[in-house]
């Protein structure tokens, strides 16, 4: 079969679902990912053919996509600051506001003495845990979650990109403590409240785990509270602490730092304009 057919097929199926640039964008990904094909191989060679074989993945990813499984799934990857991340349905696909979390902690990691104690709270792929294992090699990483498959993944994705992470597993919401001090916390717990759940889109709601995406409507800061009193007792003498939040609860958090003694509290926005990461330290060591 014509490649440039498949691509009509793609357009036909899924015009309807997504805008006409994204499903261009998604068939690209496809035949680079699955064919080995170059991005603009239709404009070099417009009667490329395509074997059975190869047909055979196209309409598979093309019937996952039309049930608007997120790409990153189809194709089982990613990419976290130029790093290859694995990822399936056991965890969330990790977003571009969460780079820029990690970015924060790698301009201040740059300024710090190096043997320095991390941990990643909810580490979900190891996105965050990785990156910074990657590109601080001298930190000593550990990572929590509470998902045995999502900590299968992570582990995948720490041999992957060649770190050392000690993982373990852990439900935050149960541990009395951190086991031990760290010189850097960070976090991008659950965070999205049930009553925002209209706002998002069918394709994240129904494929990624809701277990890493919403908290109850009564309690929005239940993780934020946890990780704060974790954080008061486990982290060192000017240890930092590092938050992904919700735009709409960032007065929330800092309030609630604020009543566990950190101070410096400082709010960044994301590309998009909005609240969404809080850097706090701790005014006082208890
Ligand atoms: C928003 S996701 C973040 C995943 C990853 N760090 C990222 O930024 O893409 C939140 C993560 O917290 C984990 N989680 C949820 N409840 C938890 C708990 N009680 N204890 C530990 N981890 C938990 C979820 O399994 C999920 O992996």
């Amino acid at each position: 079969m014509l490649l440039k057919e498949i691509k009509e097929i793609y357009h036909r199926e899924l015009d309807e679902i997504y805008p006409k640039e994204e499903v261009d964008s998604m068939f690209y990904l496809m035949i680079e990912h699955f064919l080995g094909l170059e991005r603009f191989i239709l404009a070099i060679d417009p009667e490329i053919v395509i074997t059975k074989d190869e047909e055979q993945y196209m309409f598979e990813g093309l019937s996952k996509l039309k049930k608007e499984q997120p790409i990153q799934y189809v194709l089982g990857q990613t990419t976290f600051l130029d790093l290859k991340i694995l990822v399936n349905e056991s965890v969330l696909i990790p977003r571009p506001e969460t780079e820029e979390l990690v970015n924060w902690a790698l301009e201040d990691i740059n300024d710090m003495d190096d043997d320095l104690e991390i941990i990643d709270i909810g580490t979900g792929s190891g996105c965050i845990a990785i990156s910074l294992a990657k590109l601080k090699p001298y930190l000593k990483v550990t990572a929590i979650d509470i998902s045995g498959p999502a900590l299968e993944v992570a582990k995948k994705n720490a041999l992957l990109n060649e770190v050392n992470i000690q993982f373990r597993e852990v439900d935050i919401l149960k541990a009395g403590s951190l086991g031990k001090n760290y010189d850097i916390i960070i976090s991008n717990p659950p965070y999205i409240r049930e009553m925002e759940r209209y706002k998002m889109r069918n394709n994240v709601l129904q494929n990624e785990p809701n277990s890493a995406l919403f908290v109850p409507d009564n309690d929005p800061l239940l993780f934020y509270r946890t990780i704060a009193k974790l954080a008061r007792d486990g982290l060192n003498e000017n240890g930092a602490l590092y938050l992904e939040i919700n735009q709409y609860l960032s007065e929330d958090v800092k309030m609630l730092l604020k009543e566990f003694s950190f101070s410096e509290i400082e709010l960044r926005k994301d590309i998009f304009g909005n609240d969404r990461m809080i850097r706090a330290r701790l005014a006082s060591i208890n």
